[in-house]
C-alpha cells in the first residue's frame, strides 16, 4: 500500500495491493490517456515529481529508470510510502 499525490489535480489517494496505480489515478483523472496497459506503448508516461517509482514497463532506459523522474503509471508501483505525479 502506497499514498499517491496527483499535485496538479490536488488530491492525495491510496493504492491498495490489489489495485493499479492507473485504476486508481482515474478516479481523480477520468480522461487519462492510455493504451496497451501493459507497460509496452508509452501513452501513459507520467512524470514522478517526488518518491521513488517501482518500474515494471519495458520500455523506459536504464537511465530513465535510475532518474526516477518518469514512469509507466499502468503497470508502475512505488518504492517509497507516497509518490507524488505531475497529474
Ligand atoms: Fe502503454 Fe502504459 S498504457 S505503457
Amino acid at each position: 500500500t502506497f499514498e499517491v499525490e496527483l499535485r496538479r489535480t490536488g488530491v492525495t489517494l491510496t493504492v491498495q495491493p490489489d489495485r493499479t496505480l492507473i485504476d486508481v489515478v482515474r478516479e481523480a483523472v477520468p480522461d487519462l490517456l492510455s493504451s496497451c496497459e501493459e507497460g509496452f506503448c508509452g501513452t501513459c508516461e507520467t512524470k514522478v515529481l517526488d518518491g521513488t517509482p517501482d518500474h515494471h514497463d519495458t520500455i523506459l532506459s536504464a537511465r530513465e529508470r535510475e532518474s526516477g523522474r518518469t514512469m509507466m503509471i499502468c503497470v508502475g508501483r512505488s518504492r517509497s510510502r507516497r509518490l507524488v505525479l505531475d497529474l
